[in-house]
């Protein structure tokens, strides 16, 4: 039987293309960057399936061109590149790649919270100059974390790796989300609370929800004035959950203490202003990028894709409804 035709759109771990050559042809975007509207439209058209990155955006457009495409696997948990309502009305399935980037998430959400609230990224760059005269008591002065209120907006999987690895730190755990989460309130004694007295009484507020039309600039203006001014905004989410334009204006103005990001409103750009404060740390939208994370997505992703491949139900569908009658 001839073997299915397969497109990667840019390098993954080996793992991944690796189990993929096994029993497909496999077309892979070597060069480490993402494809351009035109590249993608090409190389999809006669592919049996794709295995695709939140960088690509995969709508009506990218269909209709792949009409021979079984499915797509996105090697992300987050599908929101995806326009999976027109997928479904397509037929055709889709897969993510939860559960293997939980824990780099969380760890990389205490990373920011801990480096933007004892300005470690300041501080090092200080240290870089050559300019330290010695010890000093009001040198780099912070916020602390032990005792303090942990904020956790969306209870998910991330949401609740993150709120757990605060056990250590005797903190006061609150969440929102649409559902009660057992694990945290057994736990953690945590307290599902509305958005309001989550961001009025937070001394870190964590992101942990998906891209939706509701959670689009989620937080904005109205979320930094009730904010303690004292209090630290981690992003690990999607970038357009916050208004960057409206956290530029807060941090200058020092309605809130700082802010740590890991995505971006405009990915790969980030708002005018952002990267010159001193009371922001950035990073690449690498939450994710341990080497086990990353090759388990890839495995993750190639595993989806040959299930779908089959005909079969992959195992992370994010429109299982396809498979259901
Ligand atoms: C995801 O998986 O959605 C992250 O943003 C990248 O790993």
């Amino acid at each position: 039987m001839e073997k299915p035709n397969v497109f990667i759109t840019r390098l993954i771990p080996q793992e991944g293309i690796d189990l993929l050559k096994k029993y497909c042809n496999v077309e892979l975007n070597i060069e480490d960057r993402p494809l351009t509207r035109d590249e993608l439209l090409k190389n999809v058209k006669g592919k049996d399936g794709i295995l695709c990155l939140l960088t690509d955006r995969i709508d009506a457009e990218i269909f209709d061109t792949a009409l021979t495409a079984k499915g797509y696997a996105n090697y992300a948990v987050g599908f929101d590149n995806i326009d999976v309502r027109e997928a479904t009305k397509r037929k055709i399935p889709i897969s993510n790649t939860p559960g293997v980037l939980t824990d780099a998430t969380a760890e990389m959400a205490w990373a920011l919270l801990f480096a933007v609230s004892r300005r470690i990224v300041e501080s090092d760059r200080f240290m870089r100059t050559g300019e330290w005269g010695g010890w000093a008591p009001l040198q780099y002065i912070g916020g602390d974390i032990t005792g303090k209120t942990l904020g956790i907006i969306g209870a998910g999987r991330i949401g609740t790796a993150m709120a757990l690895k605060s056990k250590g730190f005797t903190m006061k755990v609150l969440y929102t989300d649409a559902i009660r989460n057992d694990i945290l309130e057994e736990e953690l004694g945590a307290h599902k609370v509305s958005l309001e007295k989550l961001i009025k009484e937070s001394d870190f507020v964590s992101v942990h929800v998906p891209l939706l039309a509701k959670t689009r600039h989620l937080i904005n203006q109205d979320v930094f004035k009730k904010m303690k001014t004292t209090a630290y905004l981690i992003n690990t989410s999607r970038g357009p959950v916050v208004n960057e334009a409206e956290l530029v204006v807060a941090l200058r103005n020092r309605e809130i203490a700082g802010a740590a990001l890991d995505v971006y409103e405009f990915e790969p750009k980030m708002i005018a202003g952002l990267a010159e404060l001193e009371n922001v740390v950035l990073t690449p939208h690498t939450a994710s990028a341990t080497t086990a994370s990353r090759t388990n997505m890839a495995l993750k992703a190639a595993n989806n894709l040959l299930a779908m491949l089959k005909g079969k139900k992959p195992p992370d569908c994010v429109n299982p409804e396809l498979y259901e009658q």
